[in-house]
Parts: C-alpha cells; sequence; structure tokens
C-alpha cells in the first residue's frame, strides 16, 4: 500500500513539471500557420458571386473551404487522372453524373440505379415469383395431376434422344443452381439472414455468388445447345392458334392436338429460353466481365444488372410453369425426359398430330441407335 502512494505522488510531481514546462496551448508550432477559418471572411458569403465561386476562389476569400471541389465531386464532374483511361476508365470521377433509371429519381447514377433495385426489381420480381408459385400451387389443388385416360399399351415411342436429354439436363441443372444462388442474393436478407445471422448468411451467398458466376457460362453454352437442339419443331404452324385460343384445353380437360410440342411449349421456348434466355445470358456475361473488348464501368455493370435482374424474374416465373408441368402436373412428362421414352397412349393423348406422323411413318419411332444388348459373358466348355 505504502508502495503505491509513493509511486502516485512521484507520477503527480512529474506531470506537475511537465506541465510547467509546456508551451501555451496557442502558442504558434514553427513552421506550421494555423487558422481560424471562422475567424477568416465570416460576411464571405453575402458577395453575390459566392455560390459561383472556382475552389481556388473560394480558397483566396476562406482558406480551407473546399466546398466548390466536393460541389462539383457530387455532381459526378470528371477531374484528372493519369492512369491510363484503358484499364481505369473510371479513375478520375468519385461520384458518377446524374442519370434518370427507368423507375428512379434524376439523381446520380448510383443512387438512381439503387432506387431502381430496391423500389422496383426486389418488391415486383419477388411478388412476381411468389404469384407463379401460388399459380401453379392453386391449378395442382384445383386440377391435380393430369393422368392418361386410356390404357397404356406398351409399345415405346422415342421422345427424347440421349444427346436431347443431356442438352436439357445440363441447361435445367445449371438453371436451377443460378436460379437458388440468384434467389439467395436477391431476396436472402429478407428471409434467411434473420434465421442464419449475419456470419453465416455472409458465407453461404459469398459461396453461392462464385457458384453463380461459375454455373452462368455452362448455362450459356448449353442454352445455345438447347435452342439448336430443339428449334425446329418449335417453329410456329397454324394448329398453334387454335390451341392458343382454347388455351390448350387446360382447363376443360380436352386436350388440343398438336405437334410434337404444343403451342405453350412454343411460347416458353421463344419468349423463355430464346428471348429471355438470351438477354439474361448476354447481360450476365458483362457482369461476370466475360465480354473482351467491353469498357466495364459502373453504368456498364448498372444497367446490364438492371437488363438481367427483370429479364431472369420474368424467366423464373415462366419455368415454375414449365417445372411444374414437367413434374408433378403431367402424368409421364418427366420420365420422358429422364428415360427418354413415352408409351403410344401418352403420345395420342398429348400430341395427337405428332402421333399420327409416327403412325404414318413420317417420323420414325426411334431415333437414336438403340443400346447395344449387353455382350453375353464367353461360356467355358
Ligand atoms: C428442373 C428443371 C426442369 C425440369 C424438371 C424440366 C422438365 C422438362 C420435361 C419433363 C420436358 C418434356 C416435355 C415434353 O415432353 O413435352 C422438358 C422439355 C423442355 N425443357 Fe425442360 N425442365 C427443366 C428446366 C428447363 C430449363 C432451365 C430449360 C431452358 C432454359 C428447359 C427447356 C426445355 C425445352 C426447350 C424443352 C423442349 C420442349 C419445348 O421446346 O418447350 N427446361 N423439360
Amino acid at each position: 500500500m505504502h508502495r503505491f502512494i509513493v509511486m502516485g505522488l512521484g507520477l503527480l510531481v512529474s506531470a506537475m513539471a511537465w506541465a510547467q514546462n509546456a508551451p501555451p496551448a496557442n502558442a504558434p508550432v514553427a513552421g506550421v500557420k494555423s487558422a481560424n477559418i471562422f475567424q477568416l471572411a465570416p460576411d464571405a458569403d453575402s458577395d453575390p458571386k459566392y455560390k459561383q465561386q472556382s475552389n481556388a476562389e473560394r480558397g483566396q476569400v476562406q482558406p480551407g473551404n473546399n466546398a466548390p471541389m466536393w460541389h462539383q465531386v457530387g455532381q459526378g464532374v470528371t477531374g484528372y487522372s493519369s492512369l491510363p483511361k484503358s484499364q481505369a476508365p473510371e479513375a478520375g470521377n468519385l461520384i458518377q453524373p446524374f442519370v434518370q433509371y427507368p423507375g428512379s429519381r434524376l439523381t446520380n447514377a448510383g443512387e438512381a440505379w439503387r432506387q431502381v433495385r430496391n423500389q422496383w426489381l426486389i418488391p415486383y420480381g419477388g411478388s412476381l415469383i411468389l404469384i407463379a408459385l401460388g399459380a401453379v400451387a392453386l391449378f395442382y389443388w384445383r386440377k391435380g395431376t393430369m393422368e392418361l385416360h386410356g390404357a397404356e399399351t406398351g409399345r415405346k415411342i422415342e421422345r427424347f434422344t440421349p444427346f436431347e436429354r443431356a442438352a436439357h439436363w445440363a441447361n435445367a441443372i445449371a438453371f436451377v443452381a443460378l436460379a437458388v444462388s440468384g434467389i439467395v442474393m436477391a431476396f436472402g436478407k429478407f428471409f434467411l439472414q434473420p434465421i442464419l445471422g449475419n456470419m453465416l448468411f455472409g458465407w453461404l451467398t459469398y459461396a453461392l455468388k462464385n457458384i453463380h458466376n461459375f454455373a452462368g457460362p455452362l448455362f450459356a453454352v448449353s442454352l445455345v445447345i438447347v435452342i439448336v437442339t430443339f428449334v425446329r419443331d418449335n417453329l410456329p404452324r397454324a394448329e398453334d392458334i387454335t390451341w392458343l385460343l382454347k388455351g390448350g384445353g387446360l382447363l376443360t380437360g380436352q386436350e388440343v392436338p398438336s405437334h410434337r410440342f404444343n403451342a405453350g411449349e412454343k411460347v416458353l421456348f421463344w419468349g423463355g429460353v430464346f428471348l429471355l434466355g438470351l438477354i439474361v445470358v448476354a447481360s450476365g456475361l458483362v457482369l461476370d466481365k466475360l465480354v473482351p473488348g467491353l469498357v466495364y464501368e459502373r453504368s456498364t455493370m448498372q444497367i446490364s444488372h438492371m437488363v438481367h435482374a427483370a429479364a431472369t424474374f420474368l424467366m423464373m416465373a415462366m419455368f415454375i410453369g414449365h417445372i411444374y408441368m414437367g413434374t408433378i402436373g403431367m402424368r409421364g412428362a418427366y420420365s420422358a425426359m429422364r428415360d427418354g421414352y413415352v408409351d403410344e397412349t401418352w403420345a395420342k393423348e398429348h400430341h395427337e398430330l405428332w402421333y399420327q406422323d409416327i403412325q404414318a411413318g413420317k417420323i420414325p419411332a426411334q431415333r437414336s441407335q438403340p443400346a447395344a444388348p449387353a455382350a453375353k459373358p464367353a461360356t467355358t466348355a
């Protein structure tokens, strides 16, 4: 105890000695000229040209006042940068110039993009997906799985060759990976972050973002193969109009005759796979910075992000219908894409004109080379 009191007194005495020798607080420090900007020309702003002053002019009446420069920065003015434009196209620009993206106010581009994303894409895109899910749930509840009416014959028709199935499933698997990771990136903070907490949600989203970036090019390549593979049988035909006018007979249960693909599938092909698919892929490749020769500025990324998100929400809504029909919505559809074959009764009931062409010998019932029978094991004498 005694030792501590002595130490404390010692410290107090040295502190008092230092305070006596220290220079007064307002004494000038050698080489540094201090100035109180509040005391310098406090009425400088009464000059009518005060607001138009350049930074240099302002510095003369109010040294240290950089407001004109920051005002320009906020307006998106680009300053000088010695970095090459090809490598750092926006090096001289801190805040982007003002724009008005569709749905945003006129403001700097970063804020305008944020408004479009948060006020339009996220709420309306999310609602669209929920509406599509609700619609198929309602349809399933009221109509259930579309069953075959007639008995199966046991005679099979090859609907999809191994090549067609491989192309389809490569594309579908990439699509599901992209859709799940995209949904978590866009909406995860509303439904996952509160459950997982910040740390786990951060890691999950980081992992999914990388999966998204790598699944994208796989989707792009397989999409082109799917388009080329299925385009011929998706070309419009006269009977498609009747199919569309009658809504395919989905509600009446009286299916409208169609060739290999009906008009509903053709709408999905041209609208969902071809048009939206190519828009999503093109904008995605820009976001992945995979388009050679393109100058990647912030506005390039903002515009491609908005296009990507809008097209992708529409595409997901359409594919919710496709996945429903391809799984629980129609008996026999999924196994056709899994194994390649449908029963004659399925072909007759769902694609009557296609079935008639096969019966007439215009289309072979078996298009791919059937798998060779397994070699018999050599018998030993
Ligand atoms: C998990 C996801 C998916 C499932 C379960 C699924 C299931 C199916 C099934 C069962 C068929 C056969 C329909 C019939 O016999 O007429 C089919 C056809 C088809 N699917 Fe998918 N699919 C999926 C995802 C995709 C994706 C992501 C794409 C392309 C972006 C796609 C494009 C097609 C195309 C082009 C056809 C041929 C019919 C047409 O041209 O409309 N599918 N799918």
